[in-house]
């Protein structure tokens, strides 16, 4: 008898971890975005009755969730998400060209149907090229709608070309697979027809996490840059995340945020 339901329990217990399906992602998501909206942090509530703690991080400090910029009521001008069916994650973009303007990338773990991480790269005034009017103008005028069933890349080609791209900013024999428009929105500044960059060695980029939406051809990647705020250690240094748009196997578009810890470092 306790075997029997020792192996029904088992059973649920695979179904319930293997429902990570879009749909689910994107209620989840709604439901973040609602909260920013509404100054609503409580929206994580129902993890309470579950024994999934939360671990909820800005610029990659655990910060207290009642604190941080979902606690405040953003007005979103634009909103855009990935969703990763296999990963079990969601990233997801805003701009708000409020008084305070905000551009924050979120990337949302779930597990068992609960979040149980929020990243958040939250750039504002003073962080590099923070420009939301211009993140809000570009970002609004690109299409990223679904890619036909057909032409879609698999997840290894989609996560190759994020890969390359950031990889090659240390690695000059590294040649990204580069749309000949691609497009680079970087805080508001927006640069087409050449996405390649290539820094000074010793570059060591660290603390890779990567959501993959292989409808929408999206890779995101959160990891931390070197060198760019002197404010901080050269490594892992800068907190930073790259959104690409993939269509057959060429980088088409790329969205960076970066954080600065010291106001302006940019400058
Ligand atoms: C997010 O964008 C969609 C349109 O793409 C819109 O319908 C929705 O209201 C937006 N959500 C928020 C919270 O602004």
């Amino acid at each position: 008898m306790i075997s029997i339901v020792l192996v029904a329990c088992a059973t649920l217990a695979t179904q319930v971890s293997a429902q990570c399906t879009r749909d689910s992602l994107k209620a989840i998501t709604a439901e973040y975005l609602a909260s920013l909206a509404g100054g609503k942090p409580s929206f994580v509530s129902p993890q309470k009755t579950n024994s999934l703690p939360l671990l909820y991080l800005e610029n990659d400090a655990p910060i207290d969730i009642a604190k941080g910029v979902l606690s405040q009521g953003i007005k979103i001008d634009f909103n855009r998400s990935i969703y990763d069916t296999t990963a079990c994650a969601s990233y997801t973009e805003i701009v708000a060209t409020t008084k305070h303007s905000y551009v924050i990338g979120t990337r949302l773990s779930v597990t068992d149907g609960k979040v149980t991480k929020i990243d958040s790269v939250v750039c504002d005034d003073g962080d590099w090229l923070f420009n939301a009017a211009g993140s809000l103008r570009y970002n609004q005028q690109e299409n990223w709608d679904p890619i036909p069933e057909a032409k879609r890349n698999t997840r290894e080609v989609i996560k190759a070309a994020g890969d390359a791209y950031i990889d090659a900013w240390g690695d000059k024999t590294i040649s990204p697979p580069f749309d000949a428009k691609c497009a680079r929105l970087e805080g508001g500044s927006y640069l087409t027809g050449n996405c390649k960059l290539n820094f000074q060695p010793p570059f060591v980029l660290l603390n890779k996490r990567y959501t993959i939406d292989e409808e929408l051809g999206a890779v995101d990647i959160f990891h931390n840059f070197p060198f760019l705020d002197k404010a901080i250690a050269r490594d892992p240094g800068t907190q930073t995340n790259n959104l690409l748009r993939v269509e057959g196997g060429k980088i088409k578009y790329i969205h960076e945020n970066t954080v600065c810890q010291k106001k302006s470092c940019a400058k």
